[in-house]
């Protein structure tokens, strides 16, 4: 078959590797990919957005199979477009991956189907003040979240009252979001550890992954600004076996027959960010496809064809695949450029690629080929570098001695990943 990834990030580079493993797979393509993908795919230079382009190049190459990696083209509508033109694609439709554009309608949605998520209220251009008066009703901290795609950064937690005020301000009134912020949404805060719980879904069946778990902030012990993620370890102790029973009963099951019930029949990857609270599991946001860097340390540990199973969620009979796991660990180190969350600084020259230990995978996030062929920087988060183990400790500890053997100027990474998980950590 011919397959074409959609996406340039980490999740798009590990999809590549794991697809690249399968028989059936004879050509594999990545639009627009990044200079790492490029060694395991023919990069195609469309955006992901161009959606008439993405569509033109698959009837053009006779393309088999679009995995889409990323939310934006799946919010625009790229699987609806692929689908009328003939083309078999991975991901949910507009419709259904609305559970992820729109946390408004996510939250509203849950409220009509009993799943566990925190008291919120929506509010619309024009509602400032009523926004800020049922803020006032709630304990703090308070949580304030720009309705659309924000790129990971529309989600505003405020100690006090005063930035409360001004964070609704800036979405509804400023437009700091831009139409991302024609709504918001006000949210009880929820205490406790996250999980992020990614799940295959066939539009009737629905079948967890691995448990993994994100560090969204960019600095050690969660501190300073929230970023797209980085490091995760898979699979999260967390997340234990009556956990990921429990959601799978209140959350994954009734989601997955709800979008149904409504017309909505949602198709791919269902990722639940879930807070482990004391009332139980409960949601803080849906994401319609692999969490990044979650991808990176989930999929390494799938045994199965990854094509087989993403051909029986866009087509049908996903109860009758069995989907097995490798024992063990995995931890994946992000490094992130100079700047980052902010301006990331571009094209300073990356060192030590091909001289990782054994065991290794560096997958790339954001990497080009400069006008002398070196690989250099090229996005805010640059390599994400993962190891497998027989024990979290192991992964971890190679996933560090990977980290030592590669670098560019100005890399910034955590040097925490996984601590909390490993035995002795509290
Ligand atoms: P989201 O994009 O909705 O997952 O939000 C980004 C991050 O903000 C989450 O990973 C949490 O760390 C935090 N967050 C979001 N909603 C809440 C909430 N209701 N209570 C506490 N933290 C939250
Ligand atoms: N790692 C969080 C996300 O993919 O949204």
């Amino acid at each position: 078959m011919k397959v074409l990834i959609v996406g340039s990030g980490g999740r798009e580079h590990a999809l590549a590797l794991k697809l690249k493993q399968s028989p059936k797979v004879e050509k594999l393509y990545c639009a627009p990919g990044n200079a790492g993908i490029g060694e395991a795919a023919e990069t195609v230079d469309i955006g992901v957005a161009d959606i008439p382009a993405l569509v033109k190049f698959c009837a053009d190459n006779a393309i088999d199979y679009v995995v889409v990696g990323p939310e934006l083209p799946l919010t625009l509508g790229l699987t609806d477009a692929l689908a009328a033109a003939g083309v078999r694609a991975f991901g949910p439709t507009k419709e259904a991956a609305r559970l992820e554009g729109s946390k408004a309608f996510a939250k509203d949605f849950m409220k009509r189907h009993g799943i566990p998520t925190g008291a919120y209220a929506v509010f619309h251009a024009g509602e400032a003040d009523k926004a800020k008066a049922f803020a006032r009703g709630l304990p703090g901290p308070w949580v304030v979240k720009a309705d659309g795609l924000a790129a990971g950064k529309g989600v505003l937690i405020c100690q006090y009252m005063d930035d409360t005020d001004k964070a609704i301000e800036e979405i509804l009134d400023k437009k700091a979001f831009g139409d991302a912020g024609n709504a918001l949404v006000i949210e009880e805060y929820l205490d406790g550890e996250e999980l992020s719980l990614m799940a295959f879904s066939d539009g009737s069946t629905v079948v967890p992954m691995l448990t993994a778990q994100d560090h969204k902030r960019i600095f050690d012990h969660d501190e300073g600004p929230n970023t797209g993620g980085m490091g995760a370890y898979a699979p999260a102790p967390a997340g234990t076996p009556e956990l990921v029973r429990q959601a799978c009963r209140d959350i994954l099951e009734p989601v997955v027959a709800g979008m149904a019930a409504e017309g909505r029949v949602f198709r791919g990857v269902l990722y639940a960010g879930l807070m482990l609270t004391e009332r139980g599991p409960m949601v803080l946001e849906f994401n319609a496809r692999f969490g990044d860097p979650e991808a990176e340390v989930v999929l390494p540990l799938l045994e199965n064809d990854l094509l087989d199973i993403l051909e029986a969620c866009s087509d049908g009979g996903l109860e009758r695949m069995p989907i097995r796991w490798k024992d063990g660990s995995c931890v994946t180190v992000v490094l992130a450029a100079a700047g980052y969350p902010g301006n990331p600084r571009g094209g300073d020259v990356i060192r030590g690629l091909g001289q990782t230990p054994p065991g290794i995978t560096v997958y790339h996030c954001g990497t080009a080929l400069d006008a002398q062929g070196r690989m250099v920087t090229a996005g805010g988060r640059i390599l994400s570098v993962t190891a497998p183990g027989q024990t979290l400790r192991e992964a971890v500890d190679l996933a560090y001695t990977g980290v030592g053997a590669v670098g560019f100027d100005g890399c910034q990474y955590r040097r925490d990943i996984a601590k909390r998980a490993l035995p002795g950590a509290k």
